[in-house]
């Protein structure tokens, strides 16, 4: 079936059996591995659509399926400040900033939107945004990460879905986006098992306060950085450097978000506007399409290292999520650095309950080589000590990260064709740009207008070579606290002067809007 595709196409341009056209610029850049897929997606996408197709049905070269969700993210510690409100207690994010590990900065006042709610609410809406996604603070819900819950840290929340409803603003709610509640970091932390059951319980809290009005929910973003970088690298909060640690987190992180699964299937009857529209539930993974970054031949060692590393950043994710199981190879990597005792029978069902949404966090992918020691702990790579990150350069960005549109394609196209996951969101897309207003107080943030347009393009590639992808949304809504970067990169599409607080929509914002309304892209 795959030769179906002459060797060089990739999916977007093989239509219905016919090759339309070859991509070969694009295709120089993906390697083997990822081109198989490629072809494969295509094979799957024959009897769906392909550009020409979704121009006709769309009525534009680059519309989008009708229904499509847009919308803008934040999530909880990095905007909310208010950290002595509503009873909420300290979060590993508080004590790790405060001991000086975010350049100084910490959650607070973070863009103040615990008081400043409504307003933020009323800018969505003047930006047309048909949905927002943003997280529960679990210490603002129960502050010491068990027992009773806060019932202003709830009332907060039920506001904020009121008022986003109220607004016509779709909800989506992430119950955890990395603060855990000290108390249970002091407990152990998510390397002990005990963390997903409370996190459980911490769902049946959430769900029956909001369960009722918001359909919409996925339970833990970017399992990955919440384990990796917390637990092995350190470069996160808690910041330890303990890989075993790093190891069993990722399982009790992905437990917990099984449990809560039943919770939420439960327990949430949410419905959108029209009688058909079911709860969807999910989980938040961030993908990182992985290729070898040596410009000479690959070696061996080489293609090992892009093996182990697509091993940690996706393939554990996808496999235990969408398969139920761990792929044994990279069960093989880790077992030098971790008994893996903590996986016992049965976790591996609860993990793989159907989810009926996937969200997708995209942001670049990782070029590596074989360097020996070059990832030694610490390190995000428990069991695989021996691999070189090349950083890209001319990166537009502020934090260094490269721009590489095709490499969403990728992830989308990558999933689609070597699982068979639900329908696909993009929960979080954008670049982080040293924006500065204007002499007219604007801020003119061409770069980001850019950069969104062209991730923009790669999901319509993504449709349109049959990858059923629903909604974009963009990260962030407001600059925020970057987590170990403090203040110091921003991600808005809305300037916020953390003196004042004022709140600026940029252009890329105003682009938005336009892009939202058209439900397409300028341009063919
Ligand atoms: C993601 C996080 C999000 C933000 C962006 C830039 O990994 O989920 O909170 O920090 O990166």
């Amino acid at each position: 079936m795959a030769g179906l595709a002459e060797p060089g196409c990739t999916a977007s341009f093989v239509v219905g059996g016919r090759i339309k056209g070859c991509h070969r610029r694009a295709e120089r850049r993906l390697n083997d591995r990822t081109r198989q897929r490629l072809a494969w997606a295509a094979v799957r996408a024959l009897s769906q659509y392909d550009a020409e197709e979704l121009a006709r049905r769309t009525g534009g070269p680059r519309r989008f399926p009708d229904g499509f969700l847009w919308g803008a993210g934040t999530s909880a510690y990095q905007i909310e400040g208010g950290i002595d409100l509503d009873g909420r207690g300290p979060s590993i994010w508080d004590t790790f900033a405060a001991a000086g590990n975010a350049r100084g900065d910490t959650g607070d006042p973070g863009a103040d939107h615990r008081g400043r709610m409504v307003d933020d609410v009323a800018l969505i809406a003047r930006l047309g945004l048909p949905a927002y996604r943003f997280s529960i603070a679990w210490p603002r819900v129960q502050p010491e990460g068990t027992g009773a819950a806060s019932r202003p840290g709830l009332d907060f929340y039920r506001a904020l879905v009121d008022e986003l409803l109220k607004s016509g603003i779709e909800p989506i709610v992430t119950l955890y986006h990395w603060d855990l509640p000290q108390a249970l970091e002091d407990a152990g932390g998510w390397p002990a098992r005990d963390t997903a059951a409370r996190f459980a319980d911490y769902a049946v809290v959430v769900a029956d306060a909001l369960g009722d009005r918001v359909r919409r929910w996925t339970t833990i973003n970017e399992p990955w950085c919440a384990a990796m970088l917390g637990y092995g690298a350190g470069i996160h909060a808690p910041g330890r450097t303990e890989p075993s640690a790093a190891v069993a987190a990722a399982h009790h992180l992905l437990l917990g978000h099984g449990l809560a699964m039943d919770v939420l299937r439960a327990r949430v009857s949410g419905r959108g506007p029209d009688a058909d529209q079911r709860p969807e539930i999910g989980i938040t993974l961030n993908p990182y399409p992985v290729v070898a970054a040596s410009s000479a031949p690959e070696t061996d060692a080489d293609r090992d290292a892009v093996r182990r590393i697509d091993g940690i950043a996706n393939r554990l994710w996808y496999d235990a999520v969408l398969r139920g199981a761990y792929p044994d190879d990279v069960l093989e990597d880790l077992a030098p650095v971790c008994s893996l005792g903590h996986i016992r029978d049965g976790d591996l069902g609860q993990i793989a309950r159907p989810i009926d949404a996937l969200g997708l966090n995209y942001y670049r992918r990782h070029h590596v080589r074989y360097e020996p020691g070059a990832s030694a702990a610490p390190s995000p790579w428990p069991g695989s000590p021996d691999v070189a990150f090349a950083a890209l350069a001319h990166t537009p960005t502020s934090n260094g990260w490269a721009v590489e549109p095709d490499g969403l394609f990728d992830a989308l196209a990558g999933v689609a064709a070597d699982y068979e996951p639900p329908p696909l969101y993009i929960h979080e897309s954008g670049g982080a740009f040293a924006d500065v207003p204007g002499d007219d107080g604007r801020v003119h943030d061409a770069d980001r207008r850019a950069y969104l347009d062209a991730h923009m393009r790669a999901c319509h590639d993504a449709i349109a070579a049959g990858v059923d992808l629903r909604g974009f949304v963009v990260w962030s809504l407001l600059d925020n606290f970057e987590w170990a970067e403090g203040y110091g990169q921003r991600f808005g599409i809305v300037h916020v002067d953390f003196a004042t607080q004022r709140r600026t929509p940029k252009a890329s914002a105003l682009w938005f809007r336009d892009v939202i309304a058209a439900n397409g892209l300028p341009g063919a």
